[in-house]
């Protein structure tokens, strides 16, 4: 065989590669029926299963919200909030006609308390205790100051976007890790009183860490109380904002669900809300963890790898694994990798020793670099080029780098295909759409994935129109980017608290 015609025949075979991965990628209009359905089934299952610790399925867990905030609520009150990258301390004032003011002081969590093994939770809570410190030396200063017993306490609302298996609106002990984190003797402890107990250590008795919240019960709060509850599109009619949700570096969601349908929550507890007037209770859903035995879920090899060789939670957090912003770009280097094995790509490495160190090295793709090539238009993919080469140090051809976009396209359209999926599970088991005589509905977005990624919103809305609720459905969903939802939200519960 000639060079000419050896390089045509590589370059066929990396074409079909790379069709037969986008096929194995491709959520059909039946797979997104069956996945509603699956999932609905296991929002059920997972109201009436007590455990929400050890199960498999969905962990629909209590938040203890029972309330929705109407915007009229006033008064000055501390978050903090941690995330899978940062931790932020905030003041939130209120004023009580839907805005807000917010101080913040905000950190990137040190890589050693992400990777380190030997860390303790003593370490973790003991650095956002000397964060909270800075934070009060340069906002309240008057707490530290001689006679400031006088004072009152200042109010925490804690936003803690992990699985916590919540007893209150204070307390509740983590499930498992997710996203980054691995310190092993946090599990199954109690949140609030390990943040309470470092604050006190340093100093800091004076704040009440008095709610903690998931960051989606946070969006979904802060969304009810920035929104004015009209739609300007229907001229006035008023809309539910039916759930809140997060897409970046994990994701999950909350929504309203009537107490009634939350079995697992103790008889009595069920009573005595329903005999306080109660009749609605936040679920945090956990979407995160939406089948995890893959009964349904789309599996490749490739989300086998992530899971089992790349993330610090194998076996969990599946759905997640194939929608977040923290994984995009490790299935992608995973399938890169594979194409290299099957001889199909990046041949001037004549063995996997020889790839750069970056295309080696898990979670080392951030999907921003995605979101780049996903739009990339330059002539002969030049953006993708320089992309590829800052960020993995991997020199490519124009095939290779329109294999790749391709690729890029359909890891994007299957994470935004899924995502559609509890969103149109949980409106048609809510019956949202039919409530009131237009049945429209917001729902709270946050996530630098659904806020950024390019047309991962629109692909989401083809994704609704073509699931159960169908385009009459979809024409009645607005999904809207709730900003700083974890602040005002956690700020919001602890003002009730
Ligand atoms: C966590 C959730 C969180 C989500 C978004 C997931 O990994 O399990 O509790 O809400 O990330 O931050």
């Amino acid at each position: 065989m000639s060079f000419n015609e050896l390089h045509k025949a590589t370059e066929q075979a990396l074409t079909k590669a790379v069709d037969d991965i986008c096929d194995e990628f491709y959520i059909s209009d039946e797979k997104l029926q069956e996945l509603t359905d699956y999932f609905i089934e296991q929002m059920e299952e997972g109201l009436n299963k007590q455990d929400a610790t050890s199960s498999k399925g969905l962990p629909m867990i209590p938040s203890f919200v029972t309330g929705m905030p109407n915007g009229t609520e006033r008064g000055v009150v501390l978050a903090a909030d941690l995330g899978g990258t940062n931790f932020r301390v905030c003041s939130v004032k209120l004023n009580g006609d839907h805005t807000f003011q917010l101080e913040q002081m905000k950190s990137k969590i040190p890589d050693e308390l992400l990777d380190d093994e030997s860390v303790t939770s003593k370490d973790l809570f003991s650095y956002l205790s000397r964060r909270t410190m800075a934070f009060i030396k340069k906002y309240h200063p008057e707490y530290l100051a001689p006679n400031s017993e006088s004072l009152p306490p200042l109010k925490l609302g804690f936003t803690f976007s992990y699985p916590v298996n919540q007893t209150s609106l204070n307390s509740g002990c983590l499930i498992r890790w997710t996203k980054g984190f691995k310190i092993a003797d946090t599990v199954g402890k109690d949140i609030v009183e390990l943040y309470q107990n470092e604050l006190n250590a340093q100093g800091l008795p004076f704040v009440h860490v008095v709610a903690m919240t998931n960051d989606t019960v946070g969006t979904l709060l802060s969304h009810c109380y920035c929104s004015d509850n009209t739609d300007s599109l229907t001229s006035g009619d008023i809309t539910e904002v039916a759930i809140g949700c997060i897409y970046g570096t994990g994701t999950n969601g909350c929504y309203m669900e009537e107490i009634k349908n939350i079995k697992k929550l103790p008889e009595e507890d069920r009573k005595r809300l329903l005999d306080e007037g109660k009749t609605h209770m936040v679920i945090n859903t956990e979407w995160g963890s939406f089948d995890n035995n893959c009964k349904h879920l789309p599996t490749t090899k490739y989300d086998v790898e992530v899971d089992q060789k790349s993330s610090a939670n194998p076996g969990f957090h599946l759905f997640e694994k194939r929608v977040s912003g923290m994984y995009l770009g490790e299935i992608l280097r995973c399938i890169l990798v594979d194409l290299h094995d099957q001889g199909v790509m990046f041949n001037q490495y004549r063995s996997y020793d020889q790839l750069p160190q970056r295309l080696k090295s898990p979670l080392e793709l951030s999907s921003e670099v995605l979101s780049h090539i996903e739009i990339d238009d330059s002539k002969e993919l030049a953006e993708t080029e320089l992309s590829l080469l800052q960020s993995l140090r991997l020199p490519t051809t124009f095939a290779e780098r329109h294999s790749i976009q391709k690729l890029v396209r359909g890891i994007s359209h299957r994470s935004a295909y899924l995502a559609a999926i509890p969103i149109a599970a949980i409106l048609k088991k809510t019956n949202a759409l039919n409530k009131r005589y237009h049945g429209e509905v917001e729902i709270g977005c946050d996530g630098s994935v659904v806020e950024y990624y390019p047309g991962f919103r629109s692909m989401m809305r083809h994704a609704l129109a073509l699931s159960p609720i169908g385009a009459e459905g979809e024409r009645k969903v607005h999904l809207r980017i709730a900003k700083d939802g974890s602040g005002v939200g956690a700020a919001l519960c602890a003002l009730v608290a």
